[in-house]
């Protein structure tokens, strides 16, 4: 193409991608395929190559920054980046209401309020329409500037959208345009992101902004690329004739950027109070963390008047939600040993209220991790919850410190069983290595038999720990040899339950190969990595007899994750535990899936409920035919299968025009 219509078409192909950018993140529609619009972006990127002088700092190939910073630049930001106060109770929200009607008498206000988000605060500046610096907060005054890292969130247009604006706001916008906002990261992008790290043996993200941080804070643009992060605009801190915070996210939206969409006008504080109750309650369906809603006094010239006190603006609130952290005293620091004979340290805590429930005990993961913490017995520390799982050790207040405090050391030997505690090279756990530590064995035999596994119903753990200590199994193939004697000489043993749960241990005995490697328990081999073995290996043989390269070869699995399964296999006991669950008739079914490959790559949502199967049947049968399948609903999902009393994701998955089938339609998939 000569270089006059190689101009022409990359305007062209720029204002189409710009365009799709702008429904996918702002106004949540799509309207091509992400593989059109990915061939859009290629084509563009192969006229850049060709033509590389065409090439300006706004086109859509600028997003992946090619080398990584050297340090990133101090910018002095043009007017500071506040932060809020906060308050927790209704009771607050009404002083500061109080104070602020006092300050301006003969006022009315209204309020605009917005989500809180749970990510990093970022300054995003155009001149002429383009993206020409990105900062982060920094103290306030000065920040950091980040623009490559910022030009890799997707999200954030590198050109504004200029045209929908009237004229002198046209102006205006293009000399100048400040706006602020959050970038914050999805809960199932971080899933993701910390499990592929937890396979390569690294260090995982605490949270979601602590990734988000993270991503944006450090001196590689691809690295910020693979994260995924998104962005919200909360602020337009320029002039552009916008007399209140609601026409600042109106104009936003329409310049092209994301604003979130659970903002709402609120004529008075009951309606802030309301209104942050429903999204306390809806938060919890939210794909990304939030930690309040923000009160703005709507009137741009009322909040300014009001000015600022410190470092925080007075015609502004966060109004957060209960407080998922608290401090507490650590009592005690135990080591609890799990199924593969990980010691894990457990902190004892005095009880204490964390979001609604009382915690008295948190998890310090691994040495490292105390070690990274500086934790020791009788710290003050501060606590998180996120969600059910057990609270994490997240500070210690070291100033609290008496003196008294004592330092943490991991048990030589077993707590359990006194064998001498290992821990190998590279692995930042400690271990105890005996097979038949009564611990390790019982969390074996719990897996064993669990949902997921050999599902063996009435096995539960007050009886395995009988069985264990009484001798009647020994390692995870006895209970195939169990009689319905050997259950009745138990505690408080029915007749009828006896008889049960040796027949639901015979229909056990033959059992699909993805669900027998998961059975085993190998250390880091979950249900996705056993999935992913029986489909590669068709059968138990053919596993068992693989070398170590073919296993590090597969892709998604680690070298930590190849050698432990590599380990596993090449270990006199664990072959003698196979020969044993054969001898008592074990019958691992040979993978049919090696050759049903028909939903290879594709990938699914399920919502509602299916007639024919459960949700867990569904996706087994998914996963069998090498698809995948995701809980959450984006524009990369292939398939959304609906069922009875479809939820949220039906509603997401139409506005996104994926791909809708019926529960018929499924079965004929994997007929
Ligand atoms: S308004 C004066 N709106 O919360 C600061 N902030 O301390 C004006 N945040 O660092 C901020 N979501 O990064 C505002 N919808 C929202 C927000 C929000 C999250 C963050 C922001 C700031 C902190 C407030």
């Amino acid at each position: 193409m000569r270089k006059v219509q190689a101009k022409k078409r990359i305007a062209k192909l720029k204002k189409e991608i710009n365009h799709h950018r702008y429904q996918y993140h702002v106004l949540d529609r799509q309207e091509i395929s992400d593989a059109a619009l990915d061939s859009l972006k290629k084509e563009l990127a192969d006229l850049e190559s060709e033509y590389p002088d065409l090439i300006t700092s706004d086109s859509p190939t600028q997003r992946v920054g090619g080398q990584p910073l050297e340090k990133f630049k101090k910018v002095e930001h043009q007017s500071p980046m506040l932060s809020l106060n906060d308050v927790f109770e209704d009771k607050d929200f009404f002083k500061w209401l109080e104070r602020i009607e006092k300050l301006s008498p003969g006022n009315k206000f209204d309020f605009f309020a917005e989500v809180k988000m749970d990510g990093l605060a970022v300054s995003l500046i155009y001149k002429k329409g383009r993206l020409v610096q990105a900062a982060t907060r920094g103290n306030g005054l000065v920040g950091e500037k980040v623009t490559s890292n910022i030009k890799t969130v997707e999200s954030i247009p590198l050109k504004l959208r200029l045209d929908s604006l009237d004229n002198k706001t046209r102006k205006k916008a293009l000399i100048h345009v400040e706006v602020r906002g959050e970038v914050y990261m999805r809960y199932d992008i971080l899933k993701k992101i910390n499990k592929k790290k937890e396979r390569k043996g690294e260090n995982k993200f605490a949270n979601p902004r602590n990734a988000a941080a993270g991503s944006i804070r450090q001196l590689d643009p691809k690295i910020a690329a693979s994260r995924k992060l998104n962005f919200y605009a909360y602020d337009l801190v320029t002039d552009l004739g916008q007399k209140t915070h609601q026409e600042s996210h109106k104009l936003a939206k329409n310049m092209g950027f994301p604003v979130n969409p659970h903002s709402q006008y609120c004529s008075d504080g009951q309606t802030v109070i309301k209104y942050h109750k429903k999204i306390g309650q809806k938060r919890k369906s939210f794909p990304y963390p939030t930690d309040g809603i923000v009160v703005n006094v709507n009137s741009i010239s009322l909040f300014k008047k009001l000015g600022a006190v410190g470092k925080s603006p007075r015609g502004a609130l966060a109004y957060k939600f209960p407080a998922e952290q608290a401090t507490t005293v650590i009592k005690n620091i135990q080591v609890q040993v799990g199924r593969t004979g990980v010691l894990t340290p457990v902190a004892h805590l005095k009880p204490v209220k964390v979001a609604g429930s009382t915690v008295s005990r948190a998890t310090l993961h691994n040495m490292d991790e105390i070690k990274r913490l500086g934790v020791k017995i009788g710290d003050t520390v501060v606590v998180e919850k996120a969600g059910d799982i057990i609270p994490d050790v997240v500070k210690v207040l070291k100033n609290m410190r008496s003196g008294s405090e004592k330092n943490f050391q991991m048990p030589a030997k077993c707590p359990v069983c006194g064998s001498q505690v290992i821990r190998k090279k590279g692995e930042v756990a400690y271990y105890c290595p005996n097979q038949d530590c009564f611990a390790t064995l019982k969390e074996r035999i719990y897996h064993f038999v669990s949902k997921k596994a050999f599902d063996i119903e009435g096995l539960g753990p007050k009886i395995i720990d009988q069985l264990i200590k009484t001798d009647l199994i020994k390692d995870q193939s006895d209970i195939f040899s169990l009689k319905e004697e050997d259950l009745k000489t138990l505690e408080r043993f029915a007749e009828k339950s006896a008889s049960n749960i040796i027949k639901s241990i015979e229909n056990s005995k033959e059992i699909t190969l993805s669900r027998f490697i998961y059975s085993l328990g190998i250390r880091h081999v979950g249900q996705e990595t056993a999935y992913l073995l029986a489909r590669r290996f068709g059968s138990l043989d053919n596993l068992i007899n693989t070398k170590k390269e073919e296993l590090e070869n597969i892709h998604d699995i680690g070298l930590v994750v190849a050698s432990s399964i590599y380990n596993y296999f090449n270990d006199n006991k664990n072959i003698k535990l196979l020969k044993k669950l054969k001898k008592y008739g074990v019958k691992v079914k040979k993978s049919r899936l090696k050759n049903k490959q028909n939903l290879k790559n594709k990938k699914f949502v399920l919502t509602g409920s299916l007639e024919k199967m459960t949700r867990d049947q569904a996706k087994t049968e998914i996963r069998k035919r090498s698809g995948e399948v995701s809980s959450s609903v984006s524009q990369n999902i292939d398939y959304l299968v609906k069922g009875e009393n479809p939820g949220s994701k039906f509603e997401k998955a139409r506005k996104l025009g994926l791909k809708i089938i019926s529960e018929e339609k499924f079965l004929s998939l994997i007929e």
